[in-house]
């Protein structure tokens, strides 16, 4: 259900699965059901109660904007359906915290769209942490810097993030630093203690974002993002995305191409650092002997969406736990809207009441 923008590239991925036939979609939007007809074959629905009526649905992709999310869950839990909810889970906190009792009342399963996990160089960093390639992760830094200006930098926009809630830009810290929130604490294998930062609400003003993590065991996570300046990569510096990738437009670029920004993940442990570049399908161990690319395996965007449905599917067929529960997309609304709320506590620091 949501047959915009990102229904691109999780059709595409999805298409590319033998398992997984797609039952239909739904959209209110004549030109996005069009649309959907005619590139993916898609029988589609003006709603998905239409949708869950008229098809047999073993799992719905709630893909609609942020701020609707809590509407598509409760339908499918009134159709008994399990759900795969893209990220962020709501856009309020009541909202996220709705969509998880609703699903645990009716008995659903619900699995969050933490797409970035399957990732392949995001899941083999994952996995390099975990068997101790680096040591006591120290800290986890990403940066996504640059942009074309102020002029150009766009809003979401209210169908997504309601006006005066956290929102901003497609990569600020609340559309894009949702899945950091989530991702940097698994890849060091930690829990968040503390969070503090500062982030842009939808509609006000843009300015620099950036989101400091305290994990348990004294590790940090810092993220900063700013897209209203201009980037600082040289001529093919910037993030490499390889074929059938997206670039940060939102175009599909099939054999790949030099993107604008760099937009790198990176571990830095008691024993060795990892460079991450996840959608340039890159991954880099640095140590005492060097740095050195980590080959990966799997397929590179769009198919992590693939990859992440397969395991949804899988763990449903099997009667197993869900990669990765609705409750790990709650924690991580929980720690983005935190940052923005005002019952922090003041500190003196050189005499002065610093929040
Ligand atoms: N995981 C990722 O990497 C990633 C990337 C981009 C977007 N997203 C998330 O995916 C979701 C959709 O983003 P998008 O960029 O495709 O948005 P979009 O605005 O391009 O598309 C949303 C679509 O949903 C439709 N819609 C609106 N209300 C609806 C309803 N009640 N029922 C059915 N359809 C409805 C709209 O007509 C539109 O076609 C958002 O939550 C966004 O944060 C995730």
């Amino acid at each position: 259900v949501g047959l915009g923008k990102v229904s691109a590239p999780h059709l595409e991925a999805y298409r590319a699965l033998p398992e997984v036939e797609l039952a239909g979609g739904a959209d209110p939007s004549p030109a996005a059901r069009a649309h959907a007809e005619e590139q993916h074959g898609l029988r589609t629905f003006a709603s998905v109660d239409e949708l869950l009526a008229n098809e047999s649905v073993d799992l719905l992709c709630v893909l609609t904007p942020t701020a609707t999310h809590r509407d598509a869950v409760e339908a499918a839990a009134r159709h008994d359906v399990p759900v795969l909810c893209e990220k962020p889970l709501a856009a309020t906190l009541a909202d996220g915290e709705a969509i998880v009792e609703c699903c645990a009342r009716a008995g659903i399963p619900l699995a969050y769209g933490s797409s970035y996990r399957f990732l392949p160089p995001v899941a083999a960093a994952h996995d390099l942490v975990q068997g101790g390639a680096v040591g006591e992760v120290a800290l986890v830094v990403e940066t996504l810097v640059g942009g074309r200006g102020r002029e150009a930098q766009e809003q979401i926009g209210p169908a997504h993030y309601p006006f005066g809630t956290p929102g901003g830009t497609p990569m600020g810290i609340v559309d894009h630093g949702i899945h950091f929130i989530d991702v940097a604490p698994w890849l060091a294998g930690r829990q968040v203690v503390a969070a503090s930062g500062r982030g842009n609400t939808s509609g006000g003003e843009l300015g620099a974002e950036y989101v400091a993590l305290e994990l348990d065991g004294g590790a940090h996570a810092h993220l900063i993002c700013f897209d209203g300046s201009w980037s600082t990569a040289l001529p093919n510096e910037g993030q490499w995305l390889a074929g059938d990738g997206w670039d940060t437009s939102g175009t599909l670029l099939r054999a790949g191409s030099w993107g604008r920004d760099i937009v790198e993940l990176h571990v830095y442990g008691s024993d060795g650092a990892l460079r991450v570049a996840p959608y340039a399908h890159r991954l880099y161990r640095s140590g005492p002997d060097g740095i050195a690319e980590v080959p990966v395996d799997g397929p590179p965007a769009p198919h992590h969406f693939g990859l992440q449905l397969r395991a949804v599917l899988g763990a449903l067929a099997a009667g197993e736990p869900l990669p990765v529960p609705g409750e790990v997309g709650l924690d991580a609304l929980r720690t983005l809207h935190s940052i923005y709320s005002d019952e922090r506590e003041a500190v003196a620091i050189g005499g002065r009441d610093v929040v």
